[in-house]
């Protein structure tokens, strides 16, 4: 949805000269600025017992806000349109316009999903919360099997609906739930407004298309561009995601790349819609080191530069370190941890995230052997009656074996812990 909140130098007379509060302009790409006659009006009344300057939003411009919210998502996804205006004709409405802005730009709420396997449903991620605000890195961290990629997945419902179900919950994304729109809506999300890294670059690349064919698709696909403007997109993209000789590499086929050249081609693909929201899963696993340094750093700059939310999924604590705003720790398909950063790191409160974090290799620290936690991630089918993670907690009681942890919250560091349960009834 680019251009949201862009000001610009533009100047019509509002219709509704004294009552108006916010317009909407709406152009298509050609439209030259001098015709804009297509703009279209959102007027609401100013009360009179508004004092000008009070500064903070009721209910009214909420309301106001919502009636907007749902004609920016009514045209949103039409190719031609861009939505390039939302101007306050009133200073006073500043901290509105400005608490509107900071809705997250997804929420994920009460989400819970499960796999068909041998003939039964069984439940893949349970409960899962959480939202990413506009320009802000969520960590979502765990071992292997925890649910971080069914978690995306479901996010742009790539699974197929034979075999996977959403049970409950709601996935908003800039207040839409992409769980109840049309399957030719969900494609026209997919690149555009939500852009997908995927784990594996050699899987995750058409092997028999040129590097070029694949990425000019997803120039041609939302039909912005012809198909030598396309090229030279694809050519420029390649360059800004640092491979060398970009035009000789659009011809080659992604057995011809290196491990770090293919992931630089994902990410190439990921951006070109340049989406609002970025969900890397684990994009530099199958790098070496310096690689992986290299593809961390650029995805850093690129996020800068186009101001794109990232989900970022890894098994490396070092990356979210050094990456993430918030983190979000998951196990056996269940939210344990989340936090800032900070929180996490300085802070952990769950067993999980502390072993997970105990088991850090530290160069300041002779430990003599690696720290690990004991034991393996549950299959789907034999996940524990009470507490997942009781199997292999140090500090189980009783009742974790029977009864499942709600998730506590402070001050928006929450645990699912029946360790910090009395603190909170307390
Ligand atoms: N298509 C599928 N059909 C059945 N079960 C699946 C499917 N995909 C994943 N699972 C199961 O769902 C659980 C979560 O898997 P998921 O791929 O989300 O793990 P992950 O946290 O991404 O792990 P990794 O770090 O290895 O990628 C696992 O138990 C896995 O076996
Ligand atoms: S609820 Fe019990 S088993 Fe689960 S993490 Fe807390 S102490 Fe360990
Ligand atoms: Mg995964």
């Amino acid at each position: 949805m680019s251009g949201i909140g862009q000001s610009n130098d533009i100047s019509v007379k509002s219709p509704f000269p004294t009552q108006a509060c916010l317009q909407v302009g709406i152009r298509t790409w050609d439209t030259p600025k001098h015709e804009l006659q297509d703009i279209q009006w959102m007027s609401a009344l100013q009360r009179p017992q508004r004092s000008a300057d009070r500064s903070g939003a009721g209910p009214h411009e909420f309301r106001m806000f919502g009636r907007i919210a749902g004609a920016i998502r009514d045209i949103a996804f039409d190719d031609h349109i861009i939505i390039y205006l939302l101007r306050r004709r009133n200073a006073a409405r500043r901290s509105f316009l400005e608490d509107a802005m900071e809705q997250p730009l997804l929420e994920i709420r009460d989400l819970t999903a499960s796999f068909r396997i041998e003939k039964k449903w069984v439940v893949a991620i349970k409960d899962i919360e959480f939202s990413i605000h506009r320009g802000e890195t969520l960590g979502i961290v765990g071992e292997s099997g925890c649910g971080k990629s069914v978690t995306s997945m479901s996010i742009l419902r790539l699974f197929p609906k034979t075999s996977f179900r959403i049970d409950k919950g709601e996935v908003l994304f800039s207040g839409r739930d992409l769980t109840k729109i049309t399957d030719h809506e969900m494609s026209r999300v997919r690149g555009k407004e939500i852009s997908m890294i995927f784990q594996d670059s050699m899987t995750s690349l058409n092997p028999v298309l040129t590097v070029g064919n694949q990425l000019e698709e997803a120039f041609l696909l939302h039909g912005t561009y012809t198909r030598q403007q396309a090229e030279q997109k694809a050519i420029e993209f390649l360059t800004q995601v640092g491979i060398p000789s970009p035009e000789r590499r659009i011809r080659e086929y992604p057995h011809q790349l290196s491990g770090g050249m293919r992931q630089r081609v994902m990410i190439a693909m990921a951006l070109a819609q340049r989406p609002p929201l970025i969900i890397a899963d684990e994009p530099t696993t199958a790098l070496d080191v310096t690689i992986q340094a290299q593809i961390m750093e650029l995805l850093k700059t690129l996020k800068r530069d186009i101001g794109s939310s990232i989900m970022l999924i890894t098994h490396d604590m070092g990356v979210v370190a050094d990456m993430a705003d918030r983190i979000l720790v998951m196990y056996a398909g269940m939210t344990m941890e989340t936090g800032t950063a900070r929180d996490i790191f300085k802070n952990p409160l769950h067993p999980y995230t502390q072993g997970l974090l105990a088991a850090i290799p530290r160069k300041d620290k002779d430990i003599g052997h690696l720290y690990s936690i004991e034991g393996t991630v549950p299959s789907l089918q034999t996940m524990p009656q009470g507490c997942r993670f009781c199997d292999r907690c140090t500090k189980a009681m009783e009742r974790c074996h029977t009864e499942c942890p709600g998730m506590i919250e402070h001050d928006g560091h929450g645990v699912r812990c029946f360790l910090y349960a009395d603190k909170q009834e307390g």
